[in-house]
């Protein structure tokens, strides 16, 4: 197995060379892969005036998955979009088909404390966000700023096709299966055609899933539900803009944003891997960024590309332990736990694995 590793920028290269000591360790207990590094993002702005270079692009189609640290900063945000590293993100996404994204929101029993809500709100939630990441409004077309008028107008164009939903709805009934069995489709039908066709075909696939219980829910609901009883929802399947938003807001349910993974998945379970949260250039550099939705990225990698749930779970074991050992980063820590740093925490993980 081939894995391509993209550290990014800002927290990228700290939190990826953790999670690169976990995946040494299981190397050196017999699995069998290579590591091979490449440039995405601002880095690869900077190297070679792309976010997305030609050599990163064959790199990937070559791997059979990639790990990505996170990509951004403030130093390119004046640059034009087309070169701006997001948009490295959202065409790597294209370039390997990734139209599957797993957001899983778990609550460690020892963070209950650390979410903004209340610890019987949240205790025990086990969510899992399926988000379509290759349509919608982000890769509709037209899409512009142009004068009309003598003033300036914005447009973005929402479409989604029916195959599209339909590929989508499957990955989430599929899991709903494997879960609680519950499904929640997320739309706006009330006022996007689009989104009328998104729980119309949703609908329709649900036929081929008798013991999967679907629900429907408008997007401005789902955002309040998830902070007034986020345990009401088992599987959440949703567009690629309002799963964007819902899984930022599910993320702080479970404490930081620091400590969740995704899966990014193509038919074929080739996939990319990489925390939910950004670059955070305020604090790169300092070795005091959170790893842990990192390292748990490769447990992903492990369970859908590798088909190693074993190796999966030891690391998402080891996470469970060195938390109940008091240890965390800044973004989790509470008085009577102790406090430790970006390499610390992986060195933990290591040391509990
Ligand atoms: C995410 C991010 C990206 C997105 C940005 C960085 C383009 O917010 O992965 O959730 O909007 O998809
Ligand atoms: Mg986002």
């Amino acid at each position: 197995m081939k894995i391509a590793v993209l550290a990014g920028d800002g927290i990228g290269p700290e939190i990826i060379a953790q999670a690169e000591r976990i995946l040494l360790a299981l190397k050196s207990d017999g699995l069998k892969f290579e590591l091979e590094p490449g440039l995405l993002g601002g880095c690869a702005v900077d190297a070679t005036g792309e976010p997305f270079p030609e050599v990163t692009r064959q790199l990937v189609a070559q791997a059979d998955a990639v790990l990505l640290g996170a990509v951004g900063g403030p130093r390119y945000d004046s640059l034009p979009r087309e070169k701006r590293p997001e948009q490295g993100l959202l065409a790597i996404r294209k370039a390997l088909n990734l139209f599957a994204n797993l957001r899983p929101a778990i609550l460690y029993p020892e963070l209950a404390s650390a979410s903004s809500l209340k610890p019987e709100i949240v205790s025990g939630l086990d969510i899992l966000i399926v988000r379509e990441l290759t349509g919608d409004i982000y890769f509709g077309q037209p899409r512009g700023i142009e004068q009309r008028d003598g003033q300036r107008v914005g447009f973005n164009t929402m479409i989604y096709s029916e195959m599209e939903i339909r590929r989508i709805a499957h990955v989430a009934f599929q899991a709903a299966r494997k879960r609680k069995g519950r499904l929640c489709s997320v739309d706006k039908m009330n006022v996007l055609e689009c989104t009328q066709l998104w729980r119309d075909v949703v609908s329709e696939t649900a036929a081929a899933y008798p013991d999967v219980s679907l629900s429907h829910m408008l997007v401005d609901n789902a955002a309040m539900q998830l902070v007034r009883d986020p345990k009401q929802f088992d599987v959440i399947v949703t567009g690629n803009m309002f799963g964007d938003i819902l899984s930022d807001e599910a993320s702080m349910l479970t404490g930081s944003i620091g400590m969740l993974p995704s899966a990014s998945l193509d038919d074929q379970n080739k996939g990319l891997y990489e925390p939910i949260h950004g670059s955070a250039p305020d604090i790169a550099g300092k070795n005091i960024a959170n790893p842990l939705a990192t390292i748990l990225s490769v447990a992903m990698m492990l369970r859908y590309t590798f088909a190693q749930e074993e190796a999966a779970l030891r690391i998402e074991g080891a996470v469970g332990k060195v938390l109940a050992q008091g240890y965390r980063t800044h973004d989790i820590f509470e008085p009577g736990t102790q406090k430790v740093g970006t390499a610390e925490m992986g060195e933990a993980v290591l040391a509990s694995l």
